[in-house]
């Protein structure tokens, strides 16, 4: 299939163009660049064509997905298949600061991006949701029985309504088929250490702060809280390793050649590590000194947050690969190598 990738520059959106690549689809990015450097593109680019005569090119356009016009010309260009959308804002805290900038941006672009796929008869879209979704959750592990909760910032609502959206779009029009995969935490990397996650100024997210810390660009881990009621007092994660995550839309493209309708899939590994399992495991696998302090508690987080991944295993025949040595390894791996992120991008 011939896919339309939005966010494609973007960390999960990067690793899942090798997947594409590798189970034999192209795709067309359509990114604004705004969290996001191009040179990932090229690196994908490089992965991709290793060894390849003629070299692979993947079609990028710097368009926002809020730009009628510019989507409209991406389209008129390129027959498109499906749609894997991950642009959007992902910044909770931020999104707690600019309601109107995240609920603009994620859910006028989508409504805007959604508009012009069926205009073009591009009626077939794989969303990036949450599990920020489910709040603080009904049960552990969380199925997608569970019911959605009260997010606790602006950025999980609009995963939230925009799930909404597109199962009352496809109710309306069964022509469409929607996938809704609900990821929990995404860290990890691609093993060639090409390609990773490159955040903008301080990371909000426990495993880039990890890997600053080890690489000594931050003083120390500041770990949120030990006293929830975990093993170890703090917060219980469900970490996915990217490069997992990135097979789940491959396999989600398939439920989408089936004429799934709309399918609705929690992405995790099903186990819960807290945060000093992770900074354990990132010492004892990469062999480096990660100081931490603890501190208070961080408003909005919840104790335990793990999935029951059955369905996904069931349904799309999907199931994560990778454990936590994997995912702290190539997380380390990544940093290591590219110790400034991406180059020409400003870091702090
Ligand atoms: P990312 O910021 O690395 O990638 C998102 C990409 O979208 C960026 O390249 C950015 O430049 C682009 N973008 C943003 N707004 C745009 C717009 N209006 N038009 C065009 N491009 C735009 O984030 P990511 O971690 O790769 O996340 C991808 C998706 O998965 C997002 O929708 C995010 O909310 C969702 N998600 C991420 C996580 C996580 O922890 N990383 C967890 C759950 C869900
Ligand atoms: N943590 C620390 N110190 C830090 C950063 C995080 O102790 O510097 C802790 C948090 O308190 C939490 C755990 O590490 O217990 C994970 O925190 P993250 O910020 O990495 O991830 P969250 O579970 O809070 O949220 C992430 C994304 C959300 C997404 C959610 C579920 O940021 O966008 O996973 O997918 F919705």
């Amino acid at each position: 299939m011939n896919i339309l990738v939005t966010g494609g520059a973007g960390f999960i959106g990067s690793h899942t163009l090798i997947e594409l690549y590798k189970a034999g689809h192209t795709a067309v990015v359509v990114d604004n660049l705004s969290n996001s450097n191009p040179e990932s593109l090229r690196r994908v680019e490089e992965i991709i064509g290793a060894g390849e005569t003629p070299a692979v090119h993947i079609p990028f356009y710097e368009v926002d997905i809020r730009d009628r016009e510019g989507l409209e010309g991406v389209f008129a260009e390129h027959k498109m298949d499906a749609c894997i959308h991950f642009a959007g804002l992902k910044a909770v805290g931020e999104s707690v600061e600019k309601p109107w900038e995240y609920y603009e941006n994620n859910i006028g672009g989508t409504l805007t991006l959604v508009d012009v796929m069926r205009k073009h008869g591009c009626k077939n879209i794989i969303f990036s949701s949450s599990a920020t979704i489910y709040g603080d959750p009904a049960e552990i592990p969380i199925t997608e029985q569970c019911p959605k909760g009260q997010c606790t910032n602006p950025y999980g609502w609009t995963k939230s309504m925009l799930e909404q959206v597109l199962m009352d779009i496809q109710k309306a029009d069964p022509e469409w088929n929607v996938v809704l995969l609900r990821y929990f935490n995404p860290v990890g990397a691609h093993p060639s250490g090409r390609i990773g996650e490159n955040p903008n100024g301080i990371p909000n997210n426990l495993m880039p702060y990890i890997t600053q810390v080890a690489v000594g660009k931050r003083k120390e881990l500041g770990v949120f809280g030990n006293d929830y009621p975990t093993p170890d007092g703090t917060g219980v994660r469900d970490y996915i390793h990217v490069v997992d995550l990135a097979g789940a839309h491959v396999c989600a493209l398939q439920a989408i050649a089936r004429r799934c309708g709309i399918g609705i899939y929690n992405i995790g590994t099903g186990h819960g590590y807290s945060v000093l399992d992770m900074v354990k495991a990132f010492v004892r696998v990469n062999g480096v000194d990660v100081p931490y302090s603890i501190k208070p508690r961080r408003a909005g987080d919840i104790a335990t947050c793990y999935c029951n991944p059955a369905k996904a295993k069931a349904e799309l025949g999907w199931e994560a690969r990778y454990g936590i040595d994997e995912m702290v390894r190539d997380s380390w791996n990544w940093q290591r190598q590219n110790p400034e992120g991406y180059p020409d991008l400003n870091q702090n």
